[in-house]
């Protein structure tokens, strides 16, 4: 006879929260990606709370303290089971009621801490500047460790759906969806006639459970993405007096007076606004060269870059940069900063004096979206 086991709270909750797993993790690996990133992981924060607030109000097998059981009740299932004498549990066995609960309790810290990373490290989503980049450092950690550690408790959660499947010869996934199970209170029957025969099912889970056990890898090495298509960059967004995020329009001025007739020119979002006035004040001898401009022509690039400058910007490589100058620092050069030269350090005069590159302020060179202010790992190439 068939029982009704699974109500559809938690089925649905299931397999949104599986789906929402699955969206968090095939986006994880993407820069690009980031934005879908985090809804999933709103949704997966949306999910686990509801289904722990269901927990306590639920009846039946969805409530925890159905499932949720002691130490002793633990052991004895679990010595059990080793045993291959499984007693059978319409709703979740003590065993499994505990994986429940670290998955759930996993999803909402990873997600929260999802959130500091967020808006301390991108300076993005509902709780920007709400976070420092220091937080975002360490909330990262636990971000990845908790994924992480979901990722193994998916794989062990999907095995031991599999091992029901082939082996004990339920098919508790079709369970999850239609909520009923078969009202039997052992597996003997199930398994009374396991014989050579049934070898083949053996055979079968474990192939399954490979394919599970790689998946599970598989996600955890995803390899991150490739190089960005330059063409289509944009600017890094840039936050406006009123608190909105935007993206930089660049100033024309900027661009023909600066840009086209002097030099390749350093993006605006690499050095605070007060090295900025400063560059702007001292035109009469710009390192070492008269690049003397009219007023208005002067007031509408220092407006540009003083609004653009690394204070305003979102980019990882601003925050980067403000982080490693000390109080009272106005570098006219972001070559000099402590964080371009940690970061370059690696790179020798020879490497400059190359044909290709000639200079150290030669970002291009390398970082192909240089004059977009994007400096990503992936599109960095050192050229012959
Ligand atoms: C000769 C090649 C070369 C030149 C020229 C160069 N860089 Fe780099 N840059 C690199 C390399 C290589 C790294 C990566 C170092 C690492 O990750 O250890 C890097 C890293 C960076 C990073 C950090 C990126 C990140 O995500 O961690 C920033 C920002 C950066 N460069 C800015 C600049 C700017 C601004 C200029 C011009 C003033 C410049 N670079 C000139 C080779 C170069």
């Amino acid at each position: 006879m068939k029982v009704k086991v699974w109500d559809i709270p938690v089925r649905l909750g299931h397999w949104l929260l599986a789906a929402s797993y699955l969206g968090v993790f095939l986006t994880s690996r993407s820069e690009r990606l980031l934005e879908f990133h985090t809804l999933f992981g709103y949704f997966v924060l949306a999910i686990a709370v509801l289904r722990i607030f269901w927990g306590f109000e639920a009846h039946g097998y969805s409530r925890f303290s159905q499932f949720v059981k002691g130490w002793k009740d633990v052991k004895v299932f679990l010595i059990k089971a080793i045993k291959l004498d499984l007693p059978r549990y319409l709703g979740h066995n003590p065993a499994v009621g505990w994986l429940i609960i670290y998955m759930l309790i996993a999803s909402v810290v990873t997600a929260l801490s999802g959130i500091v990373v967020y808006s301390g490290e991108e300076n993005r989503g509902f709780f920007t500047g709400y976070f420092t980049y220091d937080a975002a450092v360490y909330a990262r950690m636990v971000h990845e460790f908790f994924a992480y550690s979901m990722v193994g408790m998916v794989v062990v959660h999907i095995s031991a759906a599999l091992f029901h499947d082939f082996i004990l010869r339920e098919n508790i996934i079709l369970s999850m969806l239609t909520g009923t199970k078969e009202d039997e209170h052992s597996y003997d029957d199930r398994i009374s006639h396991l014989g050579a025969r049934e070898g083949r099912h053996a055979l079968r889970f474990a192939v399954f459970l490979l394919v599970t056990v790689l998946g599970g890898l598989s996600l955890i090495f995803l390899p991150p993405e490739g190089k960005s298509d330059i063409a289509s960059l944009m600017s890094p967004r840039i936050r406006t007096s009123k608190g909105f995020l935007v993206h930089i329009k660049p100033s024309k001025a900027w661009q023909s007076e600066c840009g086209m007739s002097c030099h390749d020119v350093l993006h605006p979002t690499l050095l605070p606004a007060d090295s900025w006035r400063k560059i702007m004040g001292g035109l009469s001898n710009h390192f070492g060269e008269d690049a003397g401009l009219s007023e208005d022509l002067k007031k509408e690039i220092l407006d540009y870059l003083t609004v653009s400058s690394a204070e305003h910007s979102t980019s990882e490589a601003s925050m980067k940069i403000l982080r490693s100058l000390s109080k009272g620092d106005v570098p006219l050069r972001v070559t000099i900063i402590p964080f371009w030269v940690e970061k370059h350090s690696d790179l020798t005069d020879a490497d400059y004096k190359k044909p290709s590159i000639v200079s150290k302020s030669n970002c291009k060179a390398c970082h192909p979206g240089a004059n977009v202010g994007s400096f990503e790992d992936r599109d960095i190439e050192i050229p012959e």
